[in-house]
């Protein structure tokens, strides 16, 4: 059941929204070489809690951090520990933020030092992703002209997408009806409506589309160890368009 919110609700989610905007502010320069992710993870933390809001990851399915940290082949879940960003790394930081009852969720890969040009381009690439799907974001279009527009600019730049993972509405839940996929045809899948509220999170992979999950039960890797991006921003369908809830 994809759920309409109300302007207040909308104000709400805004809020939480501006909270995680201002989280990756503070996390970006400190992805240097020698910094851990749990550090990461406990900055952001303070800084959630500080604005009075929740890191809502921590406990979600007993999911142990307040962020997802996902290093190179990484492709999400990546629990934060004491491993040391290094020199050419890209770290995906995937952070839910619940203000007063409302989830806000964003994810942005960031890069450590000098990154190599190929996984420059593989970043530059999944970001453009989640702009293209914008493209089509208001009210009358389907699901599958978000999830399509995805899939072609990746598939056109030679990397694939997974089908493992996908964006999702969002709201008192950090995950509601629909699911955004980020492969799909055009015209397809539920209508986009004012008032619905969703993340689009383009998950881009380098080489295959396959994933597998380690046995700590979370962290996704890609199958040929080859790396991946992610980046995701919640949004809000307008009357005419849309307006992104994640970005200052
Ligand atoms: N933030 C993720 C998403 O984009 C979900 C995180 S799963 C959790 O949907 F267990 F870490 F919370
Ligand atoms: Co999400």
């Amino acid at each position: 059941m994809i759920v309409i919110k109300s302007s207040r609700e909308i104000a709400l989610m805004k809020e939480a929204g501006k909270i995680l905007a201002n989280v990756f502010d503070i996390l970006e320069p400190l992805c240097v070489p020698g910094t851990t992710t749990k550090h990461l993870s406990e900055v952001a933390e303070k800084v959630i809690r500080d604005a009075g809001a929740i890191p809502a990851e921590k406990g979600y399915y007993g999911y142990p951090a307040a962020i997802c940290a996902s290093i190179n082949e990484v492709v999400v879940h990546g629990i934060p520990g004491n491993r040391k960003l290094k020199d050419g790394d890209i770290i995906s930081c995937d952070i839910v933020v619940q203000y007063q009852g409302y989830m806000a969720d964003a994810c942005r890969t960031f890069k450590v030092g000098n990154v190599s040009s190929e996984a420059e381009r593989l970043v530059k690439v999944t970001e453009e992703c989640f702009f293209k799907a914008l493209e089509f974001a208001r009210p009358g279009n389907h699901v599958g002209d978000l999830s399509s527009a995805i899939q072609k600019h990746a598939e056109a730049a030679g990397y694939s997408v997974t089908r493992d993972y996908t964006g999702h509405g969002l709201g008192k839940e950090m995950h509601e009806d629909p699911n955004i996929p980020n492969y799909g045809i055009p015209g397809k899948g539920p209508k986009l409506v004012e008032g619905m509220t969703i993340a689009i999170e383009p998950i881009i992979l380098q080489g295959r589309k396959e994933t597998r999950v380690l046995p700590d039960g979370w962290t996704a890797v890609t199958i040929d160890g080859k790396l991946a991006a992610h980046y995701e921003n919640s949004i809000v369908i307008t009357k005419d368009g849309y307006e992104i809830l994640t970005m200052k």
